[in-house]
């Protein structure tokens, strides 16, 4: 078994190790690479990224997903920079002091770039731990946990433990994959309980299948001459601190969707009169357990004041591209010219017929 050559694994500079585990907490090895080149040559060590930005840091996110882990990386540095003389701590008890390290990066950062026994436990290992051990509980309950990590600290060596943790890791990804396991290529095939029971389609049980509630949305960019008006989305939203159109939900089951209540409710959110244009886009989205529907429309600003205790701005949809938006926002942003006109399938709408 040959391991991936994956950018992270060509240094053990604990700063790289960091930045690619928490985008790995989100998506696929492969979605992450390129995210991972464009942080790294924009940001290439702990100091350049401590004093950024947090708009900046959002706008290199966009696209990942969980945007506070984006912010608890910037104070992460932040506390490094300041309380560590910017050098990362090598004790796992100071490293999962830190925003948005856990017991699992903590144990990868160490191991990986210090070389310490410090055992790690996700995705991969999780469903290879378990196999191991036949494990028919639910391993993400307190006991599960216990156990697994439990074995994870007693299988490591004295000898090169960072190597080790890699290497399980890797077989978990690569052989003791979540269907169809490559038992056959497997080195520890006769340490499995799993594979000796047959059990390894069972094991590790199935996380309970969540209920997707389907939303629908409305999202309108506000249009005053080649200016559009952007929010930021406040912390207790979804997306916290990226921005975005006007945007909220409208009941589900309305087949159209009456002009006049899109019309009040923009009023209501923003304080501005509005002449609704037509709907120059659609689009699906998944978050979490929603499945949302955006039917995004320009308008025109009539009148009437923005409200206070809300961060507004008019920008072209040129310079919408220095601000981090969510995906939808910036799919949606992609359909204005930067005249402020919109495109309707290729066509430009004329200033007056919006
Ligand atoms: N998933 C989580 N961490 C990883 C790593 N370092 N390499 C490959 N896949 C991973």
């Amino acid at each position: 078994m040959r391991a991936r050559d994956l950018p992270w694994r060509r240094t053990a500079d604990p700063y790289q190790i960091w930045i690619s585990e928490i985008m790995l907490q989100q998506t696929t090895v492969a979605a992450v690479i390129p995210f991972f080149q464009r942080f790294m040559a924009r940001f290439p060590d702990l100091k350049e990224l401590a004093r950024a930005e947090e708009t900046e840091i959002l706008r290199y996110w966009e696209g990942l997903g969980y945007y506070s882990r984006a912010r608890n990386i910037l104070r992460a540095a932040k506390v490094i920079v300041e309380q560590h003389e910017g050098q990362f701590p090598t004790d796992l008890v100071q490293l999962q002091s830190l925003p948005g390290i856990g017991r699992y990066t903590a144990g990868a950062i160490a191991s990986f770039a210090f070389d310490q026994r410090a055992p790690i436990v996700e995705a991969n290992t999780l469903r290879l731990y378990c196999r191991l051990l036949g494990y028919e509980g639910d391993p993400r309950s307190k006991g599960g946990q216990e156990q697994l990590w439990t074995f994870a600290e007693n299988i490591l060596p004295r000898k090169q433990p960072g190597q080790v943790n890699q290497a399980l890791m890797e077989l978990g990804a690569t052989v003791c994959t979540p269907r169809d396991p490559a038992c056959g290529e497997c080195p520890v095939q006769s340490y499995c309980q799993a594979y000796l029971t047959n059990r390894q389609s069972t094991i590790p049980r199935p996380k309970p299948k969540v209920a997707i509630t389907a939303v629908t949305e409305v999202s309108i960019a506000v249009r005053n001459g080649a200016k559009f008006l952007v929010r930021r989305r406040t912390a207790d939203e979804r997306w916290a601190g990226l921005w975005d159109f006007i945007r909220f939900e409208v009941p589900h089951e309305s087949p159209t969707l009456p002009d006049a209540m899109i019309v009040q409710s923009t009023q209501e959110r923003t304080g501005l009169t509005i002449e609704l244009g037509p709907q120059v886009a659609q689009f699906n989205h998944s978050v979490t357990r929603y499945r949302i529907t955006l039917i995004c429309f320009v308008a025109n600003r009539i009148d009437g004041r923005l409200k206070k205790d809300e961060e507004w701005q008019w920008i072209t949809a040129e310079e919408l591209e220095k601000f981090p938006l969510s995906v939808t926002a910036r799919q949606f942003a992609q359909r204005l010219h930067p005249s402020g006109r919109a495109i309707v399938e290729g066509q430009f709408l004329l200033d007056g017929t919006l």
